[in-house]
């Protein structure tokens, strides 16, 4: 086991062609939005308690009313087949043995059915993006319905995919196409290499089998980026209620409008996102927004947040602030790219190691102690040491 998340990502980048590496970790345009991500954490400092008694400490927490063991959820991420064959299966497995949720995205490589089946007591959720054909989102919704998935997240941010400088300059198309460049990334990368040769390029499946087609990568990733719905509003929440009967989160919420807009139209849940500063290249971070958005919205719905968490102590401050629960992009994915099942189930020991660690620091013995007055905001007069 690595030291930190931080480390992962190092190992992640030695074993992925640099192409891979990129994607998994780049950020939009410049990449201020996911630089300013973590940095937000780095914004705010803890403001321990002592002598608390904090001899039984547990992370424990709920997600509508389904125990979890920590207040963090595997997020989902599209195309992870790049990083690892049966990379969703692993995911979910790891976020099973660890009692914590997995989101399988639409984008998914594997079968939304195949997830299920590899982690039958996993608490799933399913991550839907809408395209132009309604009749797609529709039949995932049946499936992951019928599969037993809990909950479905609505990710709100993609009408179009934001613009990535390093896969224009890597020349990142689907499928790839073995270039000079790739041909060069392979030789010195070359357990990926031999593992993407043994099992194939990664397919889009769960479109694929929406669709009622055979896989086709090119086609299906077309569809993605470039035949979204833009028409979706806020009444169509109303036609997702109408397929799913389960409980509705709305990710990529970045405003207190939209926060109030969310809770107006019946989300059960919302996850204040800027897709891991992946879609528009400069936005405040996530953190930033959280305090105006749950007091604003506290009580109405659920709030869960995403973005620059590489930490346990990270989750604990959004946790603090009054999120419900921390979803997880990148860095369970830095483990499972280094290290394949074992590399993601460390990461997220390491984290929840990581939450326990600080919390029993904070003085507290669980996470509904977790409160404002346990963090301040660095330069500010609350945060200053008496
Ligand atoms: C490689 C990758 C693929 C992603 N694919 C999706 C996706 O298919 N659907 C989605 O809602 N979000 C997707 N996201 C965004 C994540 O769900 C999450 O919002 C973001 O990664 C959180 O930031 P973090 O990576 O700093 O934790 C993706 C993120 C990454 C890194």
């Amino acid at each position: 086991m690595l030291a930190s998340v931080a480390e992962y990502r190092i190992a992640a980048r030695r074993r992925l062609p640099r192409l891979a590496f990129d994607y998994l970790d780049g950020g939009a345009e410049d990449g201020d939005a996911l630089r300013r991500n973590s940095d937000a954490y780095r914004q705010w400092l803890f403001k321990p308690r002592v002598l608390t008694d904090v001899s039984r400490c547990s992370s424990t927490t709920q997600f509508f009313e389904r125990e979890a063991a920590a207040p963090l959820i595997v997020g989902p991420t599209g195309l992870n087949g790049l990083f690892w064959p049966r990379a969703d299966e692993l995911l979910a497995q790891a976020a099973s043995r660890a009692s914590l949720p997995f989101v399988l995205s639409t984008a998914s490589t594997s079968l939304l059915e195949d997830v299920r089946a590899a982690a039958p007591q996993g608490d799933l959720w399913m991550q839907l993006y809408v395209q132009q054909d309604r009749g797609i989102a529709e039949d995932l919704m049946r499936r992951a319905s019928a599969a037993g998935y809990s909950t479905l997240v609505l990710t709100v941010d993609v009408p179009v995919h934001g613009k990535r400088d390093h896969d224009t300059r890597n020349g990142f198309r689907l499928p790839l196409r073995l270039s000079p460049k790739l041909l060069a990334d392979c030789l010195t990368h070359p357990h990926w290499c031999w593992q993407m040769a043994r099992t194939g390029s990664p397919q889009l499946k769960n479109i694929a089998k929406s669709v009622g087609e055979h896989a086709d990568l090119s086609r299906h990733s077309a569809m993605l980026s470039r035949q979204m719905d833009l028409t979706l509003g806020w009444r169509d929440l109303e036609w997702v209620r109408r397929h799913w009967s389960g409980k509705v989160i709305v990710k990529g919420i970045m405003g207190i409008e939209d926060a109030l807009l969310a809770a107006a139209h019946g989300a059960d849940g919302m996850v204040i996102s800027n897709h891991g500063g992946r879609q528009l290249g400069s936005t405040f971070a996530p953190l930033e927004l959280l305090p105006g958005i749950v007091a604003a919205v506290r009580g109405k719905t659920e709030i869960f947040i995403d973005g620059g968490v590489r930490r346990g102590s990270d989750a604990l401050k959004a946790v603090a602030l009054g999120a419900r629960g921390v979803l997880l992009g990148r860095a369970p994915l830095y483990g499972l790219a280094s290290r394949g099942a074992a590399g993601a189930s460390e990461v997220l020991a390491l984290i929840m190691e990581e939450m326990l660690i600080s919390l029993r620091l904070l003085g507290c013995q669980g996470i509904s102690d977790l409160g404002p007055a346990y963090v301040g905001r660095d330069g500010s007069r609350d945060a200053a040491p008496g």
